[in-house]
């Protein structure tokens, strides 16, 4: 009998779906099941396409509340289809051009540059510091008037409902209660900005979401896609940290990645981080009419899960998919199909990622500042597989020399 894929990402995390691939002898499309329903997990370029297709998938409902609404929050943008999707989406993509995010990217290398004077001398703990500086530029990017300790109380939230959201013992109530705390707060910021109480800078996410783009969301709704413009900025720590990691253990780049001129070496690296490192285990839709991928039957109603990364490592589409090779990235634009850390396809017209260029700027940005920074990983290098999501061992403590 199949073991229920939900069951099996929670007991092995990110093993299971290379688990159950190998039990179906390596297939790029196999039945499974997902919370009790039949499901088709799909990977690599064609089943990219399937998945991204709208004629074929649709979200709504197929991410179950206990995680969507955790990470997402209830209402959000991810489980929207067709116009309602287009609108929300249309949204998210003002707010997120490339011209308002770069100075956020920007005030993140100064900021973390400034961080890492501190650090000099010291052991540090990467992922802390990354959520620290990441959350207070992000909250002052959006037009939020929170520094000091009430920013870094805030971004330690904002990274618990992340830590949460694969159901690890603890993180999972832990993650609620933030979630709970900071939907509250994410509503109380937007009724104020619209009762006139609160004056967020012109242009800024929170008028944006509040008066501009997204008047029309109700004050809850609103408050929850205000965080997720704020979560996911905070969630880079995850990836930043792998990336500080592998700067770490491929010590020949360091000298590559510094500089004004090494800007394309920079975000080649951060592509390959985000290839390799493990974060978004898989991507679930329904099935609206009826397909076939790799004489796999797809029905109306099925599960369709991508297998996100089964995808990034697919040897149809990479050579030495398993090895940490960053020149693969030099001078190519990723395929949108085969290159799916943060979604896959045309984000103005599906479902991925608006935040994946700032992601981008941002990763590049932090290896900029940890080129020039002399430090040695003095925690172990290991992660834990079977834990969504996952760090290295204590979020990577760093020596930093005086
Ligand atoms: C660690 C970095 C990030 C990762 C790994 C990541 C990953 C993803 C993935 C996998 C999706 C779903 C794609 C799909 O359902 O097809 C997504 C959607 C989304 N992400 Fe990100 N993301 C990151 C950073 C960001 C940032 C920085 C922002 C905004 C500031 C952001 C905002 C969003 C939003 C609003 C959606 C929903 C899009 C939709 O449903 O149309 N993300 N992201």
């Amino acid at each position: 009998m199949t073991v229920d894929l939900s069951w099996a990402l929670w007991r092995a995390g990110y093993r299971a779906l290379p688990e159950e691939r190998s039990a179906h002898a390596g297939a790029p499309a196999y039945p499974s099941r997902l919370v009790g329903r039949r499901a088709v997990v799909v990977r690599g370029r064609d089943g990219t396409r399937l998945f991204y297709d709208p004629t074929v998938i649709q979200r709504r409902g197929a991410i179950p509340p206990p995680l969507a609404d955790l990470l997402f929050g209830r209402g959000a943008v991810h489980g929207l289809d067709d116009e309602a999707h287009a609108e929300r989406k249309a949204m998210f993509l003002q707010v997120l051009a490339a011209e308002r995010v770069e100075p956020l990217a920007l005030a993140i290398g100064t900021d973390l540059q400034r961080r890492a004077r501190s650090w000099r001398g010291r052991d540090v703990q990467l992922h802390s510091e990354l959520v620290e500086v990441y959350g207070a530029a992000v909250l002052a990017w959006a037009g939020i008037d929170c520094t000091g300790a009430q920013a870094r109380r805030t971004s330690h939230h904002l990274a618990h409902i992340v830590d949460g959201f694969g159901g690890a013992g603890a993180a999972y109530p832990r993650g609620w209660a933030a979630r709970i705390r900071a939907d509250r707060w994410a509503r109380r910021l937007v009724q104020s900005v619209r009762d006139g109480q609160r004056r967020p800078p012109p242009g800024s996410p929170l008028e944006l979401i509040a008066t501009g783009p997204g008047r029309d969301l109700d004050a809850r709704t609103a408050g929850v896609e205000l965080l997720n413009l704020l979560r996911p900025t905070v969630a880079v720590a995850w990836p930043a940290t792998f990336a500080a990691l592998a700067l770490a253990q491929h010590e020949q780049w360091r000298p590559l990645l510094r500089g004004d001129d090494a800007s394309a070496r920079r975000t080649a690296f951060g592509h390959e981080v985000r290839r390799t490192c493990p974060f978004v285990p898989a991507l679930a839709g329904t099935a609206r009419s009826t397909a076939e991928i790799h004489g796999e039957r797809v029905e109306p109603g099925d599960l369709v899960v991508l297998d996100v990364p089964g995808t990034n490592h697919d040897a149809q589409a990479w050579t030495e998919p398993d090895e940490f090779l960053p020149e693969r990235f030099a001078d190519v634009e990723p395929d949108p199909y085969e290159f799916v850390p943060q979604g896959g396809g045309d984000p103005r017209t599906g479902h991925r990622c608006p935040g994946e260029p700032l992601t981008v700027r941002m990763l590049a940005e932090t290896l900029r500042v940890l080129a020039e920074v002399d430090y040695a990983v003095v925690s172990s290098p290991s992660y834990d597989a079977t834990r969504i999501p996952t760090l290295p061992a204590r979020g990577l403590m760093v020596r930093v020399a005086p």
